[in-house]
C-alpha cells in the first residue's frame, strides 16, 4: 500500500446534551484502530479520525481527534483526497437538536424531553463525493438480526464498495470484546470469515485492500 492514502474512522461519537452530558455508544474503537494500524503496517499513509476512546494511537498513523458526528465528517472531508476510506466508527445516528448552553437543572416538574436531529452519514457522504470519492470505500454494518441481508442492503443504500458485516448482538460479545466474526460483502459476493481477533480481521482486510488496488492498477 505504499503511496496510498487511507482514511479510517473509528470509535464512538459523543453528542452533547448540555456542557456536562452527552449521548454516546459502546464502541471501543478497537476494530477501527486495528485497521488503521494494519494499513500503516502495509505501507499506506493513514489518517485516523477517531471519537473518544481509551486506546493508544496506532503506530505510524496521523490522528484527528473528534467528538461529534459533525466534527468527524468535517475532519474526514478535510483529509481528502484519499485512495481508501474505511468507516469503522460507530457514529451516533442522532444528535440533540438544541444543545443547552448551561447545565440542565431538575425543576421538580416533568423530566426534560430531548428532541433529536439526524446526523450526517459519513460513509454515504464519502461514497457520494464525486471526483473526491476514494477509489475504495468500505463500511461496516453493525447488526443484531439478519446480519448478511441487512449488510447487502446497506451496501446498496450507502453506495459503498464493500461492507464488513458484524454481529453485535449481546451474545456475540463484539462490542468492547476482542473477537469479531464477520462477513465481507463485495460487488462479487459474500465471504464468511472465520472467528478472528480484531487484529486478524484488520490484517486480512488490509491485505484484501492491497490486492484489490494492485489488480485494478
Ligand atoms: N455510518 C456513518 N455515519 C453515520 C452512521 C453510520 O459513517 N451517521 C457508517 C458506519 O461507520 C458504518 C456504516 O455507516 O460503516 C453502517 O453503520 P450502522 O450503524 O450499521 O448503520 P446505520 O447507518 O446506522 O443504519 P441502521 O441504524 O439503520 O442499521
Amino acid at each position: 500500500l505504499a503511496g496510498r492514502h487511507a482514511l479510517v474512522t473509528s470509535g464512538p461519537t459523543r453528542e452533547a446534551i448540555d456542557p456536562v452530558r452527552y449521548i454516546a455508544n459502546r464502541s471501543s474503537g478497537r476494530q477501527g484502530h486495528a485497521i488503521a494500524a494494519a494499513l500503516a503496517a502495509l505501507g499506506a499513509r493513514v489518517t485516523l479520525v477517531s471519537g473518544p476512546v481509551h486506546l493508544p494511537d496506532p503506530p505510524g498513523v496521523s490522528m484527528r481527534r473528534v467528538e461529534s458526528a459533525r466534527d468527524m465528517l468535517a475532519a474526514c472531508e478535510a483529509a481528502l483526497p484519499a485512495d481508501i476510506a474505511v468507516c469503522a466508527a460507530a457514529v451516533a445516528d442522532w444528535r440533540v437538536a438544541k444543545v443547552a448552553p448551561g447545565k440542565i437543572k431538575k425543576t421538580g416538574g416533568r423530566p426534560p424531553a430531548l428532541e433529536l436531529a439526524e446526523n450526517p452519514d459519513i460513509l454515504a457522504t464519502l461514497s457520494a463525493a464525486g471526483n473526491a470519492r476514494p477509489r475504495l470505500v468500505i463500511g461496516f454494518a453493525a447488526e443484531t438480526d439478519d446480519v448478511v441481508d441487512n449488510a447487502v442492503a446497506k451496501r446498496r443504500k450507502k453506495n459503498c464498495d464493500w461492507i464488513v458485516a458484524n454481529d453485535v448482538s449481546p451474545a456475540s460479545g463484539t462490542f468492547g470484546g476482542d473477537r469479531n466474526t464477520v462477513h465481507l460483502v463485495t460487488e462479487s459476493g459474500i465471504e464468511a470469515w472465520p472467528p478472528l481477533s480484531k487484529d486478524e480481521v484488520a490484517m486480512r482486510l488490509a491485505r484484501r485492500i492491497g490486492e484489490h488496488l494492485a489488480a485494478a492498477r
